[in-house]
């Protein structure tokens, strides 16, 4: 898997500064070692999937002449098929929108909106009944019973990514031994995956990350600024911090 860096918005950004951090972002020539991806809110994914469907790609090489490969993930998902569901977003219609992955288990989630192991499987089925990747988001609570609630059918097709609520939000990720302990520990369920890390990533402590063979980053806060998003990117790429 090449190495994945994904921007979760959370619950920020206006459409027009939604829109002004693609422009910026997409401008930006990244090399191929890394995948971009982002995650805005639901309501601007129609905004992204056009703007990134419109890019022209170059002829001989595929890829875009004018920005990098991005592709577009979603936060969250209904539980739910089509339906009567009022205010969900369901699996088939983020498809619609070329939506690659879906963020699932959020700590965020489980926290302000109860989500349940059981509900997170759910959620996880709805996708991949669509071809959408889910990125299963854990803390070290939530990994024993959250795979309990997986079969392993399920587990083949996703990625996880160790979250560790007192970590995000800050400007230091936790300690790289203390990742490098529990994604080994997400490993045992899932060993041919690679596990991907979420908390306080930035341009300063990436390429420390780097060497724990993780499968990617989610990044949150230091992705709201684009130029910090590009910063932690470019980081990563050549290794500094
Ligand atoms: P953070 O959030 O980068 O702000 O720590 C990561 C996440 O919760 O996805």
């Amino acid at each position: 898997m090449t190495f994945l860096i994904l921007a979760n918005f959370k619950s920020h950004k206006l459409a027009s500064e939604a829109k002004k951090w693609l422009e910026i972002v997409s401008a930006h020539p990244f090399l191929s070692e890394v995948e971009v991806s982002v995650a805005p809110s639901h309501i601007h994914l129609e905004l992204f999937s056009d703007k990134l469907a419109h890019r022209q790609p170059d002829v001989q090489t595929r890829r875009s002449t004018d920005s990098p490969d991005i592709s577009l993930a979603a936060q969250d998902v209904s539980p739910f098929p089509v339906g009567s569901y009022t205010g969900a977003v369901n699996a088939s219609q983020l498809v619609d929108l070329d939506i690659k992955y879906c963020l699932v288990g959020h700590s965020e989630r489980r926290r302000y909106f109860h989500e349940t192991p059981s509900d997170v499987a759910a959620k996880v089925r709805q996708l991949l009944d669509v071809g959408i990747t889910p990125i299963i988001c854990l803390s070290t609570e939530d990994i024993t019973p959250q795979f309990a609630a997986l079969d392993d059918s399920l587990r083949a097709r996703c990625l996880f990514c160790y979250e560790p609520p007192g970590d995000i939000g800050g400007t230091e990720s936790a300690a790289p031994e203390d990742i490098k302990k529990v994604t080994d520990r997400i490993h045992s369920y899932a060993p041919t995956h690679p596990v991907m890390y979420g908390g306080s990533v930035n341009e300063q402590n990436v390429a420390a990350l780097r060497l724990l063979g993780l499968g990617g980053v989610l990044v949150a806060t230091a992705c709201l600024d684009p130029k910090q998003f590009i910063a932690t990117i470019e980081a990563y790429i050549h290794g500094k911090g």
